[in-house]
């Protein structure tokens, strides 16, 4: 059966990871289609709208896409495309491993294997309750955690830890200030870990778990945690291993996922073709294993390690001179069957 995907290019540097991303999966030779499709400030120049209802078309259709970072206009309430693709197809969970790898001029290049998995559709990032006085003296926002939402990605992370043969989840919370919020989440992690015995469960509390990360990393396997917390955890975590370049996220619903890097389309290097795109190719092996090509996902991992322990090619944020072309075009060499 032929997998098409839905492709999303994005602003500032997405165009360029994309290519290069796109450029390594041709030369696997893995029989994808690609649908393409706009969103981000591309869309609004050519369509009139952000997110065009086209682009939810395809993806609902295909069930996967693969996507560039997008640009939200500040100012002027446009409310964020990705946390709206979020919302629209219910992916509640936000897939985000940062793992150590060669040559990274990070601090550390061995020992570091974190999965985070950030709950991606409540907290602190409902779209309800955003308030600011008319004077600017205040302002409210509203978190809103449930239980239903707080069972379901803990669920989904002990699952992944079974499927992926992780030993140990560690619920990151702040439950001791933010009693309900935080409180729901803990209260719905502690009884999920009781359906797992086989997994080792620990609780951490959210600023501690910071300064462990940086101290102690390899101490963590999978951290399960809400949606602000998960979003800056997992760029603390991606500073450890070598940088934003280096980490991507799946978005993953039950009837739909999207692939993507985690870091944004990045307008200072944007048009330069220096950014590096292993975070995106990373998202396509994390996409490949999705659609059941679990062994194709090892040989592009290999591929790009393999690439990092050669120094070949390397962008300017791993310390070399290469392009995101010729880094793709030295991965590419590397992949075939
Ligand atoms: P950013 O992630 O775009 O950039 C932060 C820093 O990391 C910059 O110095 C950038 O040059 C560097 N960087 C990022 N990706 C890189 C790569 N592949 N190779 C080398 N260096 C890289 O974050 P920023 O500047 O806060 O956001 C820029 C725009 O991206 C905003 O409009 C934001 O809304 C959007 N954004 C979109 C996301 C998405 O579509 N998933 C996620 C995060 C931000
Ligand atoms: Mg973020």
């Amino acid at each position: 059966m032929t997998q098409t995907i839905t492709v999303i290019r994005g602003d500032g540097i997405g165009p360029e990871i994309m290519d290069a991303t796109l450029h390594v999966l041709d030369a696997m030779k893995l029989g994808l289609v690609y649908e393409e499709a706009d969103a981000g400030l591309v869309a609004l120049e050519k369509h009139g709208e952000l997110l065009p209802q086209a682009t939810l078309d395809s993806i609902g259709r295909n069930k996967v896409a693969l996507k560039s970072p997008l640009t939200t206009p500040v100012g002027g309430g446009f409310s964020s495309i990705n946390v709206q693709l979020r919302r629209h197809f219910d992916l509640y969970a936000n897939v985000r491993p940062a793992t150590s790898f060669p040559n990274t001029r990070s601090r550390f290049t061995e020992g570091v294997d974190i999965i985070t998995v950030r709950e991606n559709t409540e907290g602190a990032y409902t779209a309800e309750g955003q308030e600011t006085a008319p004077d600017g003296s205040w302002a409210v926002s509203i978190t809103r955690n449930t239980r239903k939402g707080s069972e379901r990605i803990v669920r989904y992370a002990f699952d992944l830890a079974r499927k992926a043969g992780r030993k140990k989840v560690t619920v990151v919370h702040k439950a001791n200030i933010l009693k309900s919020t935080s409180g729901i989440f803990l209260n719905a992690a502690r009884d999920v870990a009781k359906e797992y015995p086989d997994i080792e469960c620990n609780e951490m509390i959210v600023d501690n778990t910071c300064m462990q990360l940086v101290m102690r990393p390899e101490q963590f396997d999978i951290i399960v945690t809400t949606n602000l917390f998960g979003d800056i955890i997992s760029d603390l975590c991606a500073g450890l291993i070598g940088g934003l370049g280096l980490i991507p996220g799946a978005n993953i619903g039950k009837d739909a996922a999207i692939f993507e890097a985690v870091h944004g389309s990045a307008p200072d290097i944007a048009g330069k073709g220096v950014a590096n795109p292993c975070a995106l190719l990373l998202g396509a092996a994390q996409m490949l294993e999705h659609i059941g090509m679990v062994d194709e996902a090892a040989r592009l991992r290999a591929a790009i390690v393999a690439t990092l322990e050669a120094k070949d090619s390397l962008t300017p944020d791993l310390g070399g001179t290469g392009t995101t072309m010729s880094f793709a075009k030295a991965i590419a060499g590397r992949v075939a069957a």
